[in-house]
């Protein structure tokens, strides 16, 4: 539980022109309640971008995160083996006195390093002091007279703002599957988005459910440790070789003159990663060429087979089953295994290639191999039940464990927001509203929530792109807007109904001719039963994102605006 005592006003520092006031009153039970500009909630990279950028317009911002620090998924998966799967220098914050002044140690950071990060981050900035801890977010609601939001934590802290910006976070809210008699199971069971960082696994049995990015980084290092692996698995990822490699403080030092050339370029590109793509598709090439191509991208290792291959893998079925058929060769080579093999690449492609997440590995598929670790394919047998000590499939077979770690991911895009007692200005909850579906105008706003923002949420590039990339761009525009606001006297904007039909209808059409709706995974929202499945995402990347968002800033279009 939280200390109520984390509820002051620290100073505010030099950050001064404040348009509300900026003063505390206690409430009826003692508590202040926090008065300020601008409320933040969520203290990740989004956050963190928010109080930054906010405090340079000169307004008083404040920020409540539910976690007892810095980092958002970085303090939440502390699982072995958690790891980046961006390269160095993208993933971090293009603020120079931040990234001036930090060396990382690896190509792809472990999770412990970007929780340093995060510390660095956070000396630097001096951003503790306008944070509250241990402070989870459970109402929101708008007061139309005062025009303002009022924002009350599970563990009574209050604050009131002109302006609400919510960082909460994609990959936050953990989704357990309703397994068959899960409840029952009294072994040690863990979900690797909330790890409890002193457990062991050395002489366990463990079983790992999921194989999607975290169930490959799981196993890739529990399957070292432990005396028996067990992996269930669902669909396989289609894994690319990270080639991880040391990073030294020159080399990191000679390339730091040019990152603010690679943080630009990464904003005008697709992904956040500034690359080289060919104009052409697959079969415009030679057979020959095609190979070598190929090869030097698999041999460049990370993302670049799937980034700066062909145009039309993602539009193309004959070209996606290429890419697949390459993918596979390679990897069936390190699976000797012929029932892993069959399981983990099989001959015939279970999605097209790109269109769930591809983790990156180092040695997963020889960690698979080893015969003290089995793969369990949860296609041909589902789980029957859980027991006291074990699992039995559908095939009948019972296998005990010590240890069962659920790598079953998040109720992904709109778990937080539908989990914080968000209301409009009716009064109606978000969860409620969105069961009918997700709206959203630019993915930034949402009609019937006035004077709120939100950076890294639905219908907008983020699972597709470098996560700190989309989110700069993001919560850049959000600063401009209020700004805008600011200079022009506007007290109030909301963005319109029909704006946000067009919004959808826009994104919609750019997946249509996609691969994507093929697959069905967390990037549409497909991996949660009873939750209406859809596009989250904007498509057509980052570049193009930031373009459509800032045309419509120019005469507000599709906002009401009141002075
Ligand atoms: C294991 C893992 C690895 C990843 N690796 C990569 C990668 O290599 N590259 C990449 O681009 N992306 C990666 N991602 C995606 C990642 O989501 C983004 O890169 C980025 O970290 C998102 O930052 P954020 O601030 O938007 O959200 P988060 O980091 O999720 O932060 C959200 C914060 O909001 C807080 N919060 C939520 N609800 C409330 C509430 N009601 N009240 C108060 N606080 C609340 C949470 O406690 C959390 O601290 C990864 C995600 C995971 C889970
Ligand atoms: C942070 O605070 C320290 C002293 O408390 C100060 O020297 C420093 O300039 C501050 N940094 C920023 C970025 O405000
Ligand atoms: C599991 O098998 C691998 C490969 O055979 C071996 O190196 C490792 O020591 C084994 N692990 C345990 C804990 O027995």
């Amino acid at each position: 539980m939280a200390d109520m005592e984390t509820v002051t006003m620290a100073d505010d520092g030099d950050f001064s022109k404040d348009l509300t006031g900026g003063t505390s009153m206690a409430d009826a039970y003692g508590h202040s309640s926090i008065l300020c500009d601008v409320l933040v909630i969520g203290a990740g990279f989004c956050g963190i971008t928010a109080i930054h950028r906010f405090r340079k317009l000169g307004m008083k911002v404040k920020c409540f995160e539910s976690g007892s620090g810095f980092g958002g998924v970085w303090h939440f998966n502390t699982y072995p083996g958690a790891r980046v799967d961006s390269e160095v220098p993208f993933y971090q914050l293009n603020i120079p006195e931040v990234w001036q002044s930090w060396t990382f140690s690896e190509r792809f950071p472990g999770g412990p390093e970007l929780q340093r990060y995060f510390e660095h981050v956070d000396k630097t900035l001096n951003l503790s002091k306008d944070v509250i801890f241990e402070a989870r977010v459970v109402d929101c609601s708008w007061g139309e007279s005062e025009l303002l939001w009022t924002v009350k934590t599970r563990q009574g802290h209050q604050a009131q703002a002109k302006y609400l910006v919510i960082c909460t976070g994609l990959l936050h809210y953990t989704f357990t599957p309703d397994f068959p008699g899960l409840e029952r199971y009294n072994g040690e069971l863990y979900h690797a988005g909330a790890w409890d960082g002193q457990y062991s696994v050395k002489g366990k049995r463990v079983a790992i459910v999921g194989a999607g990015s975290t169930g490959v980084q799981i196993t890739q290092e529990i399957g070292k440790q432990a005396d028996q692996t067990t992996v269930f698995v669902r669909r396989p990822s289609y894994c690319l070789p990270m080639h991880q490699r040391q990073l030294t403080v020159e080399e990191q030092s000679q390339l730091r003159p040019y990152y603010p050339a690679l943080f630009k370029a990464g904003r005008q590109s697709h992904a956040g990663f500034p690359s080289e793509r060919p104009q052409h598709g697959m079969f415009e090439t030679s057979a020959k060429e095609r190979t070598q191509l190929l090869e030097r991208l698999w041999e460049v290792g990370g993302a670049a087979f799937a980034l700066n291959g062909y145009n039309d893998v993602i539009f193309d079925p004959n070209a996606n089953k290429v890419a697949y058929d390459f993918w596979a060769s390679k990897v069936r080579r390190r699976l000797k295994d012929p029932e892993k093999r069959k399981i983990m690449a099989p001959d015939k492609a279970p999605y097209y290639f790109g269109t769930k997440r591809i983790p990156l590995e180092y040695d997963y598929y020889e960690v698979l191999d080893q015969p003290n670790v089995s793969i369990h394919d949860l296609r041909s047998a589902p789980f029957k039940t859980f027991l006291e000590d074990g699992i039995v499939t559908a095939d009948g077979k019972l296998r005990t464990f010590d240890t069962v770690i659920l790598a079953t991911g998040f109720d992904s895009h709109t778990g937080s927001l539908t989990h914080m007692g968000l209301r409009n200005k009716d009064g109606t909850d978000l969860k409620d509203e969105w069961k009918e579906g997700v709206h959203t105008y630019l993915g930034l706003t949402i009609s019937g929530y006035p004077n709120m923002f939100m950076g890294f949420a639905p219908q907008a590039p983020t699972a597709l792109s470098n996560g700190p990339t989309c989110i700069e761009a993001q919560i850049e525009i959000v600063v401009d807007m209020v700004h805008k606001m600011e200079l022009e006297g506007v007290r109030r904007i909301e963005a319109q109904p029909t704006a946000e039909e067009e919004w959808k209808a826009s994104i919609d059409e750019m997946v249509k001719d996609t691969l994507f709706p093929f697959t069905n995974s967390w990037w549409n929202a497909a991996n949660v039963p009873g939750k209406k499945a859809g596009n989250m995402l904007y498509v057509a990347g980052i570049e193009h994102y930031e373009a459509a968002c800032r045309a419509k800033l120019d005469g507000w279009k599709g906002f009401d605006v009141h002075h």
